[in-house]
């Protein structure tokens, strides 16, 4: 190994690090992951011998300082996520962190604060920016295609895709449930394509209906996000959920625009993926996450028209082909050579958001965020 090469360093051996981070770092050129470490020494192992990497560990502590690297992916439960990112970060590391950055906001702000003292870079998992329609519907925005952008619709819905193979479904390793696993992705790049106005009062719901039984029906993982399958041999036990598999809010925002979100682990719905629906003075936007659809909804001279971009295949050709983009992208930030994309007040917008859903939920009246 050169010098030059960057030194990479993954933390949690499971679905998101074996399927996404460690493929997507090994493809970039000058990377090497010198050592990966899971609290269950046996998926570290495996996962090293998986990829061919030479550092096995099951302490933070000991591979940050044995290794020294630069570079840490955090890819464990975000109730682990404060801990481990700032031990990242003082041993002088640059972090790229899975969502949720962490499972409260005061968490996230002192993960930032570390970082600014560190003097390193944090990048903040939000994959769904980095799809290629995604990235695409920002320049439209960016473009003043929409306009002045009032109100959004954002649904992330699943009929039977509670993630089975993890902790997902465990509050205290967790944080949260669907709001904490699809509900922090649609609610940051809706935010994100708006232009990350303050989220300034809340009104949510949350429910607990399906997860609780172990109903035994027939599902893939697939359906879960997990496409190759999950780390975890263990079978579901319902009696241990104890987080929501449906949530849904009303947010009103500091320009006075608002936004409908609806995300679901499991209801009784027709198959459907929901999607995101942005309202503009001068055009809208639509996106169905389900079979990629991406349309600008505007008028030309007298006509009403759907502008649908070609938008070019994903390199690589995988379900996770976004992590690729945040690793180059995370790469360039190191370098000097942009900005990270993910920034902080964007993540405490939306992790504040989601405690004042909880909040709501559990008055049952509005919550103002201050
Ligand atoms: N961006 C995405 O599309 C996406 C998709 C799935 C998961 N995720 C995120 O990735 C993270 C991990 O999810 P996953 O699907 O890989 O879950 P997983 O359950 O498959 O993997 C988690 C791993 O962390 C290990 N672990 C648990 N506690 C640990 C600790 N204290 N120290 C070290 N290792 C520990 C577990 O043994 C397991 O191997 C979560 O934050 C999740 O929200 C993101």
């Amino acid at each position: 190994m050169s010098d030059s090469k960057l030194k990479v360093a993954v933390v949690g051996c499971g679905m998101i690090a074996n399927s996404a981070h460690i493929p997507a770092w090994q493809t970039q050129k000058d990377v090497e992951i010198t050592g990966v470490m899971d609290a269950m020494r046996d998926r570290a192992e495996s996962t090293a011998c998986k990829h061919g990497i030479a550092g096995v560990y099951d302490d933070v502590d000991r591979m940050l300082k044995e290794l020294s690297p630069d570079v840490v992916s955090i890819c464990t439960p975000a109730g682990f996520h404060k801990d481990q990112v700032i031990a990242a970060l003082r041993s002088g590391a640059h972090v790229f962190c899975e969502k949720p950055l962490t499972i409260s906001s005061v968490d996230a702000e002192e993960i930032f604060r570390v970082a600014e003292e560190s003097k390193r870079q944090i990048l903040v998992g939000q994959s769904m920016r980095f799809y290629n329609q995604i990235s695409a519907a920002k320049e439209f925005v960016t473009d003043g295609q929409l306009g002045d952008m009032y109100c959004a619709d954002v649904a992330r819905l699943r009929r039977r895709g509670i993630p089975t193979y993890g902790t997902f479904h465990i509050k205290e390793l967790s944080g949260g449930g669907v709001l904490y696993d699809l509900g922090v992705h649609m609610l940051d790049t809706v935010l994100w394509l708006m232009g990350n106005p303050r989220v300034v009062a809340v009104s949510g719901t949350t429910y607990a209906k399906i997860g609780t039984r172990n109903e035994g029906l027939i599902t893939s993982s697939k359906e879960s996000g997990a496409f190759a399958g999950g780390a975890s041999n263990k079978s579901y036990d319902g009696n241990k959920f104890d987080v929501e598999d449906f949530a849904a809010a009303f947010l009103r925002l500091e320009n006075g625009a608002t936004i409908n979100l609806k995300v679901c682990w499991a209801a009784n719905i027709p198959d459907s993926a929901g999607g995101i629906m942005i309202m503009g003075t001068e055009g809208g936007l639509s996106f169905d996450p389900r079979v990629l659809d991406l349309r600008l909804i505007r008028n030309m001279g007298r006509y009403q028209v759907d502008v649908t971009p070609k938008i070019m295949p994903p390199e690589p050709d995988h379900p996770f082909y976004a992590h690729w983009n945040e690793v180059a992208h995370f790469i360039r930030v190191i370098k000097g050579e942009e900005e990270v994309c993910v920034k902080k007040e964007e993540v405490l917008n939306v992790i504040r958001s989601l405690e004042a859903i909880y909040r709501s939920a559990e008055e049952g009246c509005e919550v103002r965020i201050s």
